[in-house]
């Protein structure tokens, strides 16, 4: 009867997901993130005027985890917070890409530190709850999770150009890090041709050497296998309780 209940609640719902990878729309490793990313949205007026806090004033309740935006920090996350939301859990830089170590923030909670717990497991619990959450009101609602994977890992800040960024391959969870062992980059047509064409640096490229094709493969593989974490959410997410 509960889930009865619970479908026919969903039917009358709007949920939006945003699919993997985030988009981003700057080059956060070039600009300076003052200028650009979080502050940036801030200081133009969008933090009042942008998607949740629309729904809210059309009465809907609203969720997020994940990440949300470059730039948005354990230095600026509460200068303002983000609004429209009325839950929300967002990743926070500069552990947004760190995969293992990743830092999530919960309404106006401090920052939580979940080291040692891979990323997409946490946003798996975390868009639970929030649908439950969105699940219990009779309003209807949004829900926004934005898994970082598969993006590469990065660590080190961003923010601070004068520390060395380790920028590597994304890392899966440990059930899917078997997966597609012969997977490798298609070798289209135009695959890392003899004789290099096209226009500007791409012109210029020197044929790759078996070593990088390798690192490539590999970095391929690791994209599909922590892909599957993403599956995984969609189906953990909307597989409502009985
Ligand atoms: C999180 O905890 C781990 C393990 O205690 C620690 O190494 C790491 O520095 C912490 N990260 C942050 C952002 O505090
Ligand atoms: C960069 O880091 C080095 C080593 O930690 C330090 O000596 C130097 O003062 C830093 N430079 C700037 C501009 O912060």
């Amino acid at each position: 009867m509960k889930f009865l209940a619970a479908i026919i609640t969903v039917a009358q719902l709007f949920a939006v997901v945003i699919a993997a990878p985030t988009l981003s729309v700057t080059n956060p490793v070039t600009g300076e993130l003052e200028k650009r990313g979080y502050s940036k949205f801030v200081s133009q007026g969008f933090n009042d005027d942008f998607l949740p806090v629309w729904l809210q004033n059309a009465g809907y309740n609203t969720y997020y985890t994940g990440k949300l935006f470059n730039g948005h920090s354990h230095k600026t996350y509460n200068n303002p917070y983000v609004r429209g939301f009325t839950g929300s859990d967002f990743l926070l830089d500069p552990w947004t890409y760190d995969y293992l170590n990743p830092v999530y923030q919960h309404n106006q909670d401090p920052p939580t530190n979940y080291s040692g717990h891979h990323t997409s497991e946490v946003l798996m619990a975390k868009a639970h709850t929030l649908l439950n959450d969105a699940i219990a009101s009779d309003k209807p609602f949004f829900l926004g999770l934005a898994p970082v994977a598969p993006h590469g890992t990065v660590i080190g800040n961003i923010e601070d150009h004068n520390i060395t960024i380790i920028s590597g391959e994304p890392i899966p969870l440990k059930r899917h890090a078997h997966l597609f062992p012969d997977a490798k980059v298609p070798r289209t047509p135009n695959f890392n041709p003899d004789s290099p064409s096209s226009v500007s640096w791409i012109a210029e490229r020197p044929l790759l050497t078996q070593n990088e094709l390798d690192d490539n493969d590999h970095f391929y593989r690791q994209r599909l296998r922590a892909l599957q974490g993403v599956d995984e959410l969609w189906k953990k997410a909307f597989v409502l309780e009985g």
